[in-house]
């Protein structure tokens, strides 16, 4: 007999592909297999539409126009290209970047390379742990950071991977659109999540991961304005000439078409499964406080807001517990990660959550929880459960 798997709540880190999504893709991967760039032959025209059907799906859902739309091997990438390719676009004296500190690493490296570079950066305070919004920025002091004749870039991504935190980023838009610069936003964990449209958010650039929505992992785009006037950046990737110049290499057509597909399914279901995922979550907290009263603390923002907070997040830290061990203990049971799971290179305490000023020992003891489509009534006693006996054994006297 097989063991049982853990309960998986780290749908942050990634979602699997759904039964719908694979469907869609599996005939790309065999009998239709052409290279879109194939312009000789039908197997090359059949891939070419698949692509362009599927451009024009996910710009419809984002509020784009297909044009504006550059598929990439996922965030990583489409944050690298909006914020490199736009440095490297931009003549001075625009050579200053403003940003908050709990953005994703595949943000703060670029950004930290273009320092390294005499970049200048600005960071954006954020509301401190233990404020209704804890993790959002703070317009005013985003503001004061703004530099008419010298501000190229603001990076504010749309929902943080760790806390949940939804940011006002369309008023940050207009913002740094009035002193002349760019907004480019991380959506990877809003879209599919909650409503995303470039039209309304009034973003420059905007990236996303299909696996982050029931997708294949290795597919994903950077959302680039084209209109009133253009924006030009100049490519990571040269080669080929794909993607009008931006991003050369071979598409990824399965790739892309289960993008296309997963965007929809998340689209259609997204305001009944916001609704579901936002009571078992706060189900999972209720639990666990009264499990663990004092010996748990919410970490983000309120709960009560489904402005403030994705509806499937939760991240809380349990004072006095040694984190590591922590997940260890877990680890038969529940799939769940601290703070820092989403950068796999070094597993350091979570930025983010220092970023809050939390206290250090606390960041150290603290677990996030995703929640998503395969999460069921079932999991969230027996989560909580397994959550809080191993706290007691831990922490004895809890
Ligand atoms: C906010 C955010 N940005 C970017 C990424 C990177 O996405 P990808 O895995 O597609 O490179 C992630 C995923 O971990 C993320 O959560």
């Amino acid at each position: 007999m097989t063991p049982a798997r853990p309960i998986y709540l780290d749908y942050h880190a990634t979602t699997p592909v759904d039964p719908r999504v694979v469907e869609a893709m599996l005939p790309w991967f065999t009998e239709k297999f052409g290279n879109p760039g194939s312009v000789n032959h039908p197997y090359g025209y059949e891939a070419a539409e698949a692509v362009a059907r599927a451009r024009r799906q996910i710009a419809e859902i984002l509020g784009a126009t297909p044009r504006e739309i550059i598929f990439t091997s996922g965030a990583t990438e489409a944050n690298n290209l909006a914020i490199l390719g736009l440095a490297r676009r931009t003549p001075p004296p625009r050579r200053h970047v403003v940003l908050p500190r709990t953005e994703h690493p595949s943000v703060l490296d670029p950004v930290r390379s273009l320092q390294r570079q005499g970049w200048q950066v600005s960071w954006v305070e954020v509301r401190r742990h233990g404020h209704p919004q804890a993790g959002q920025v703070d317009l005013d002091h985003l503001e004061q950071c703004l530099r008419r004749k010298s501000t190229a870039l603001v990076c504010l991504m749309l929902a943080n991977n760790e806390i949940g935190t939804i940011q006002p980023v369309a008023q940050a838009a207009q913002l740094a659109h009035r002193h002349g610069a760019v907004l480019h936003c991380d959506a990877t964990q809003a879209l599919g999540r909650i409503p995303v449209r470039v039209d309304q958010l009034q973003v420059d650039l905007l990236s996303f991961s299909a696996h982050k929505f029931y997708g294949p992992k290795g597919t994903g785009g950077l959302y680039l304005r084209r209109r009133q006037p253009p924006l030009r950046l100049e490519p990571l990737l040269y080669g080929g000439g794909h993607e009008n110049r931006l991003r050369s290499g071979t598409l990824n057509v399965p790739g892309i078409v289960g993008m296309a597909r997963a965007l929809q399914l998340a689209a259609e279901e997204l305001p009944r499964e916001a609704n579901r995922l936002a009571g078992l979550r706060n189900r999972l907290w209720e639990l666990l406080q009264q499990e663990l009263g004092e010996g748990v603390v919410l970490h983000g923002p309120e709960l009560s807001r489904p402005e403030l907070r994705l509806p499937g997040n939760l991240n809380c830290g349990f004072p006095g517990v040694d984190g590591d061990a922590l997940l260890a203990a877990l680890a038969p049971q529940l799939a769940v990660s601290s703070g820092s799971a989403c950068s796999t290179a070094e597993p350091e305490p979570s930025h983010v959550l220092r970023a809050l000023r939390l206290p250090e020992e606390q960041v150290r003891a603290s677990l996030r929880f995703g929640l998503g489509r395969f999460t069921t009534q079932e999991h969230i006693p027996a989560a909580a459960q397994a959550v809080a006996r191993t706290v007691k054994q831990l922490a004895p006297g809890r």
